[in-house]
C-alpha cells in the first residue's frame, strides 16, 4: 500500500515538465490542466504517533504521505468496494461517522487497499455511545496494584468505561485524519460524486478525484527508543533535533490560607486537598473538547473555591484547603503523580504527611434524578481510623446537600475507587477520601474521551440568536446543575477544614455560567479577555479550547497551554484580590510585598469607555503553577511501570489535500511522451548548439549582404 503511494508520487515530478504537459493537452483534450490542480484542505484534525515505554499508538503515513483514490463509505454496504471488489485501489476512504468502529477500523487494518482514512463527523453524535478510549481506563498506574487491593485490579468488579473500544490504543499503519468543517466534507463528495461514482456498476472512468494525507512521524517502536535517540542527537549533534517528546503541562494549585513556599509546611498545619483534572484527549491530537469528562469538574471547582473565599471566616479556618488541578491525568496520571513525587521528595511546601484528606470530583455534569455517587477505596477503609475519617467526611457531604438540588448516595463499600487522580495519593498513603460522579458504576459518559463529549452532550444549549455577552451571561441547565454540586463541595470543604457555618456559602451561578462559556464555547469573550495576562490573550480564540495535554518541546521552556492558562486566569479572578501595584512591581515578585506567600498577576483588564484601550490591573493571588512531567524522565526511567512515559512523535509536516489523477497508463504515457519531449530537446539544443553559427551569425552577414 505505501509502496503504491509512493509510486504515484514519483510521477507528479515528471509530469510537471511543461513540455510533456502541453503535448498531451494536445493529446487528449486539454483536461491535464484540472489534473494539477491541488485542493487543501484546511480543517482537519490528524491521528499521531504517541508512545509508551513498550508501544506505539497512533497513526502515520509515508514519508511523502499516502494517496488514494477517494471512495465514500456512508453504509455497510459500501464495505465490499473498498476492500474487495473496486477496481482501483488502494482507496482513500471517507468514512461517515457512525461507520467509525472498532469492527471498520480492524478491517481497514487488515488491507493492503486502504491508504487512508479521513472521517466525518456523524451528526448528530452516535446514540448508542462512542468512545475510542478503553474499557478500564488508566489501568495498571491507579491504586490498585499487586500490593494494594489486587483483586480489583484491571476493573474487576467495575467495568467504568464499557463503550471503550480502545481504539484510541492501537498503532495504524495508515493516516487518519478528522473532517472538522461539513464544508470542506462537501467540497469532497462533490469531487466524488463528479469524477467516482460507480455508475451501473461499471468501473469509474479516470482521471479520478484522489486525496494525500501527509502525516509522516519521526519517532517508532517506544519512549526507550525515541529516549534514546533524543539524548543521542542531544550530545552528538551540533544541531539537535529531538524525535519525540514528553506530554506535559502545567499542574494548578492554589490554597485558601497562603502558604509559604521557601520551605516545608510545618508537620501540624493540615490540609484538605479538592482535585480535578485538567487534561482530556480523544482519537486525534489536540482535539479534545472534554466537556462531561473534564469540565464539569473543573468548573465546579472553580465555583466551589470562590465560594469559599467569600466566606467571612475562610482565613481563619483551623485547617486549610488546596484546590488542585492535575495535568495529563489521561495518560496514567501524570499531574497527580508528579505532586506526589514532589511531597515525597520534600520539593512541594505541602508534605505527605500534612494531608487530612482529600476530595475529588470526577465526571459530574449527567446526574441522574440529581444523583452524586460517593465512591471510596475499600482497601485504605479497613483501617480503623482511616475509616472513621471517610464516615465523618461522608456526614459533612451529606449535612451539605441538604437545601441543594443534589441527591447523595453512599456507594457499595466493596466497590473499587472509579480512575481517579486520588488513587495516586493512595498508592503511597491510606489518605481519608472520596470521589464524587454522576455514576454509580459504568460512566454516565456515552461519549467519554472522544469528539463528541460537547457542550451539547452535557445540555448546555443556547437559544439561537443570543450575542456573544448575552450567550456568556446566559444561564444553561447545566450551569444551574454544576453551581448545586460546588455549593455541596464548598461546604463539605469548610466542615472538613473545621468551620462551623455553612450557612452564606453558596456558590455563584452567573460565574458558573461564565465559566462553562469560556471553557466549553468561546475563549475568546470579554470576560477571559479582562482576566487573562496580555502575553497569553494569543490562547483566546473564537471557538471552544481543545484539552489535550500538549507536548513539552525538549530543551525550551514552554508557557501553559491555552485551557491551562484560563484556569489560571478564572482562579486568580475568583479568588484573588485586586492589589494597587505599578506594572513593574506586579511583575517582578520581589519587589512585592511577602512574595513567598503570594503570586501577582498582571491582567489585561476590561475596556475603557473609548473601546479601543484596556485598563490593566494586578492581582494577588495564593495560586502557583508549575510544570507536570512525570517522574519517569527526570529519573530517566523511560521503562517506569510506576510513572507515565508517554511521549508525542515530532512530525515535519502535516496536511491534507484533494485533487485528480489520470489513470497509471495515462501517467505512464505522460511519462514516455515526457523522456521522449526531454530526449527531443536535448537533441535540439544539441543540433542548435552545434549549428549556432549559421542559424544566427549567418542571418546577420545575410540580412547585411542583403541590405547592400
Ligand atoms: C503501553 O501501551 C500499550 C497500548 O495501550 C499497553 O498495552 C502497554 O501495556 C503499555 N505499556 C506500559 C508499560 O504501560
Ligand atoms: C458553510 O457554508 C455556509 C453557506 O455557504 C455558510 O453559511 C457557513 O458559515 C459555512 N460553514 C463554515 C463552518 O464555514
Ligand atoms: C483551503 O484554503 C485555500 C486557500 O484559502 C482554498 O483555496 C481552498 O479551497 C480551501 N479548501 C477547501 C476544501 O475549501
Ligand atoms: C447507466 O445505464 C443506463 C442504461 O443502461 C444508461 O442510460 C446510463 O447512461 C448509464 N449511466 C452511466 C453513468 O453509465
Ligand atoms: C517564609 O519562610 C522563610 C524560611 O522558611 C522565612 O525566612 C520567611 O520569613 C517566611 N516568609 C513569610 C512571609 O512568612
Ligand atoms: C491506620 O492508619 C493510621 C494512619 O494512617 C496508622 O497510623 C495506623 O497504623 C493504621 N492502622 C493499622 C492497623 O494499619
Ligand atoms: C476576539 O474578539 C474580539 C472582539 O471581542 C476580536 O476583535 C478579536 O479579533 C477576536 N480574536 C480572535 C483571535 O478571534
Ligand atoms: C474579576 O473579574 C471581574 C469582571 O471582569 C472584575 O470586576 C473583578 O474586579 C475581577 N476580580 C479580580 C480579583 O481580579
Ligand atoms: C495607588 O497607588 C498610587 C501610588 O502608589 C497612589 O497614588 C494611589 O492613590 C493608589 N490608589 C488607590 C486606589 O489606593
Ligand atoms: C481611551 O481612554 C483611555 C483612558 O480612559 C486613554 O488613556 C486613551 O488614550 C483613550 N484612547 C483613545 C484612542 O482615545
Amino acid at each position: 500500500m505505501a509502496a503504491a503511494g509512493e509510486k504515484r508520487g514519483i510521477l507528479p515530478g515528471w509530469r510537471s515538465l511543461g513540455a510533456a504537459l502541453a503535448l498531451l493537452a494536445a493529446l487528449c483534450g486539454g483536461n491535464s490542466v484540472e489534473r494539477k490542480i491541488y485542493v487543501p484542505l484546511n480543517s482537519t484534525a490528524p491521528c499521531v504517533r504517541l508512545l509508551n515505554a513498550t508501544h506505539q499508538i497512533g497513526c502515520q503515513s509515508s514519508r511523502n504521505g499516502d494517496t488514494g483514490v477517494i471512495h465514500v463509505v456512508e453504509r455497510e454496504e459500501d464495505l465490499p468496494w473498498v476492500l474487495e471488489t473496486g477496481p482501483t485501489p488502494p482507496y482513500m476512504v471517507l468514512l461517515e461517522g457512525h461507520l467509525f468502529t472498532k469492527e471498520t477500523l480492524l478491517k481497514f487494518k487488515e488491507s493492503p487497499r486502504i491508504s487512508g482514512i479521513a472521517v466525518m463527523y456523524s451528526k448528530p453524535p452516535p446514540a448508542e455511545g462512542f468512545s475510542m478510549d478503553l474499557p478500564c481506563p488508566n489501568d495498571g498506574f491507579g491504586a490498585y496494584t499487586s500490593d494494594h487491593g489486587s483483586q480489583y485490579s484491571h476493573c474487576n468488579g467495575t467495568l467504568w468505561n464499557p463503550l471503550g473500544s480502545g481504539m484510541s490504543y492501537e498503532d495504524f499503519h495508515f493516516p487518519v485524519f478528522l473532517l472538522q468543517d461539513e464544508n470542506e466534507t462537501e467540497v469532497i463528495k462533490e469531487c466524488y460524486m463528479k469524477h467516482n461514482l460507480p455508475g451501473n456498476g461499471s468501473a469509474p472512468q479516470y482521471p479520478l478525484c484522489a486525496m494525500q494525507l501527509i502525516s509522516p512521524m519521526h519517532a517508532v517502536t517506544s519512549t526507550v527508543t525515541c529516549m534514546r535517540r533524543n539524548s543521542i542527537q542531544m550530545s552528538f549533534s551540533i544541531n539537535p533535533e529531538a524525535v519525540c517528546d514528553t506530554l506535559t503541562d502545567y499542574n494548578v494549585w492554589s490554597t485558601v490560607k497562603p502558604v509559604n513556599i521557601s520551605g516545608p509546611a510545618p508537620p501540624d498545619d493540615q490540609v484538605v486537598i479538592s482535585a480535578a483534572r485538567l487534561d482530556g484527549r480523544s482519537f486525534f491530537w489536540n482535539l479534545a473538547p472534554s466537556a462531561e469528562s473534564t469540565v464539569s469538574a473543573l468548573v465546579t471547582q472553580l465555583a466551589a473555591a470562590e465560594a469559599i473565599h467569600k466566606a467571612p471566616d475562610s482565613q481563619a479556618l483551623p485547617r486549610n484547603i488546596m484546590f488542585s488541578f492535575f495535568q495529563g491525568e489521561v495518560f496514567d496520571y501524570i499531574g497527580s503523580s508528579r505532586m506526589v513525587y514532589d511531597m515525597e521528595k520534600g520539593k512541594f511546601p505541602i508534605r505527605l504527611n500534612n494531608i487530612h484528606s482529600f476530595v475529588e470530583l470526577s465526571q459530574v455534569a449527567l446526574r441522574n434524578n440529581s444523583e452524586l455517587w460517593v465512591h471510596t477505596d475499600p482497601i485504605s477503609r479497613s483501617n480503623e481510623s482511616v475509616n472513621t475519617e471517610v464516615e465523618q467526611l461522608i456526614k459533612y457531604l451529606k449535612n451539605s446537600s441538604v437545601g441543594t438540588n443534589v441527591t447523595l448516595q453512599e456507594n457499595d463499600q466493596s466497590q473499587p475507587l472509579p480512575p481517579a487522580s486520588f488513587q495516586r495519593f493512595l498508592r503511597v498513603r491510606h489518605i481519608p477520601g472520596v470521589v464524587l460522579t454522576d455514576h454509580r458504576r459504568a460512566y454516565s459518559n456515552k461519549y467519554y474521551n472522544s469528539m463528541y463529549d460537547t457542550p451539547e452532550s452535557i445540555h448546555m444549549n443556547y437559544p439561537s440568536g443570543l450575542s456573544k455577552d448575552e450567550a456568556l451571561n446566559y444561564v444553561t441547565e447545566a450551569a444551574q446543575s454544576l453551581s448545586e454540586v460546588a455549593t455541596l463541595l464548598a461546604r463539605t470543604l469548610y466542615l472538613q477544614a473545621g468551620g462551623n457555618n455553612t450557612a452564606g456559602i453558596q456558590a455563584d451561578v452567573k460565574s458558573v455560567t461564565r465559566m462553562l462559556y469560556g471553557f466549553l464555547v468561546m475563549s475568546n469573550n470579554s470576560w477571559f479577555q479582562s482576566i487573562i495576562k496580555p502575553d497569553w490573550k494569543g490562547n483566546l480564540e473564537n471557538k471552544p479550547p481543545q484539552y489535550y495535554v500538549t507536548a513539552s518541546l525538549i530543551g525550551r521552556t514552554q508557557s501553559p497551554n491555552p485551557p491551562t492558562s484560563f484556569v489560571i486566569a478564572v482562579l486568580a479572578n475568583l479568588t484573588g484580590q485586586v492589589v494597587n501595584y505599578t506594572k513593574e512591581g506586579c511583575q517582578s515578585p520581589d519587589n512585592a510585598a511577602e512574595p513567598k506567600l503570594y503570586e501577582y498577576l498582571w491582567v489585561q483588564g476590561p475596556l475603557n469607555d473609548n473601546s479601543t484601550t484596556r485598563a490593566p490591573y494586578c492581582v494577588r493571588t495564593t495560586l502557583r503553577s508549575y510544570l507536570a512531567e512525570s517522574p519517569a524522565f527526570e529519573l530517566n526511567e523511560w521503562d517506569s511501570t510506576e510513572y507515565s512515559t508517554w511521549t508525542e512523535s515530532r512530525w515535519k509536516e502535516i496536511r491534507a489535500r484533494i485533487f485528480l489523477v489520470p489513470s497509471y497508463e495515462l501517467e505512464v504515457i505522460t511519462l514516455i511522451v515526457g523522456i521522449a519531449v526531454l530526449l527531443l530537446s536535448f537533441g535540439a539544443t544539441y543540433f542548435i548548439n552545434a549549428k549556432a553559427d549559421i542559424l544566427f551569425t549567418s542571418v546577420q552577414d545575410s540580412s547585411g549582404s542583403v541590405a547592400y
